[in-house]
């Protein structure tokens, strides 16, 4: 993972709307139609996971303002067409729990992967702010708010592993 390079800005928007994508699907969580028949105890986690993901949203739209060449509006438009994330009506808690943590993984990889492979002089010519490190800043601390999730769900995705 570690031998890439983003070297380009098309290469950085596309990451970045991939995973704007799964954080605006998650900040809606609480909307879903699976969310009704979630019960209780599973539903305060959600709230969590959803306030959490509008904060990440909010903290990557501040970032994609901060670089040059980036375009919120663009990027927005590019993930318009894609479906939602269709969490089944029928699934038991666990099962719901475990695919959002799947879809958790994938932002933490994405995060991950954008952290470690953009290349800095990328950042340094193209950071409209006061200190390139910010960028790297911003994915550490959401490198690090993901894996939280995925350390809190654990034990129901694991229950489920056990159930199976
Ligand atoms: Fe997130």
């Amino acid at each position: 993972m570690h031998d890439i390079v983003i070297e380009d800005i098309e290469e950085l928007e596309s990451l970045l709307s991939r995973v704007y994508w799964i954080e605006e699907e998650f900040e809606q969580m609480s909307l879903w139609d699976a969310f009704a028949s979630v019960d209780e105890k599973y539903r305060d986690i959600l709230f969590k996971l959803a306030h959490d993901s509008e904060k990440h949203k909010i903290m990557l739209k501040k970032l994609i303002d901060n670089v040059e060449g980036l375009d919120l509006d663009r990027l927005k438009e590019s993930i318009k067409g894609r479906q939602s994330l269709k969490i089944k009506r029928r699934l038991i808690d666990e099962e719901i729990l475990s695919d959002i943590a799947r879809h958790d993984t994938l932002a933490l990889d994405i995060y991950t992967k954008i952290h470690d492979c953009t290349s800095r002089e990328l950042i340094e010519g193209a950071w409209k702010g006061d200190d390139p490190d910010d960028f790297y800043h911003t994915f550490s601390e959401l490198i690090g708010h993901e894996k939280r999730h995925l350390e809190i769900l654990k034990p129901y995705v694991g229950k489920l592993q056990r159930i199976r």
